[in-house]
C-alpha cells in the first residue's frame, strides 16, 4: 500500500529526522518511519535550505525512488526504471494529473529537520 500524506487541514505529529545540516544537497535519500499503523518509506530531497519529503515507491511498478531515482535539475524526482517524473513541490506526476506520490510537510526547528505525518 502506498503511504498517504496528510490532508491540508489534518492534525500532524512532527517526527524528528535529525540535524538538517547533515543532509546532502540534491541527493534523494530514503527515510523510514515506523508508525503504529505500519512502516512508512519516504524519499527526502534537500535543495539548498529547502526540504522535500515525497513517497518512497514509484506508483508505476514500485521502484524505490530514493535508491533508483534522480533529480532532473528542473524540479523533478525521476524514477530510474521507466522515467516517470514527479514534481518536488507537490509529488504530482509531471504529465498525468491523476497520479501522485504525495508530499509530506517539513519544518526545521532549531536545526532539527522534522516531517509531519497524520496524527
Ligand atoms: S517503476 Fe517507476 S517509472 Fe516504472
Amino acid at each position: 500500500m502506498l503511504p498517504r500524506p496528510p490532508a491540508t487541514d489534518e492534525p500532524l505529529v512532527w517526527i524528528s529526522l535529525g540535524p538538517a545540516d547533515d543532509y546532502p544537497v540534491d541527493e534523494p535519500l530514503p527515510i523510514r518511519l515506523d508508525r503504529d499503523e505500519g512502516r512508512l518509506d519516504l524519499t527526502l530531497v534537500r535543495q539548498g535550505d529547502e526540504f522535500h519529503v515525497l513517497g518512497g515507491l514509484c506508483p508505476h511498478r514500485g521502484a524505490p525512488l530514493a535508491e533508483l531515482g534522480f533529480l532532473d535539475g528542473e524540479g523533478h524526482l525521476v524514477c530510474g526504471w521507466h522515467y516517470w517524473s514527479f514534481r518536488l513541490t507537490d509529488g504530482g506526476h509531471s504529465l498525468l494529473d491523476s497520479i501522485s506520490i504525495g508530499r509530506w510537510p517539513t519544518r526545521v526547528v532549531e536545526g532539527d529537520l522534522q516531517v509531519g505525518v497524520p496524527a
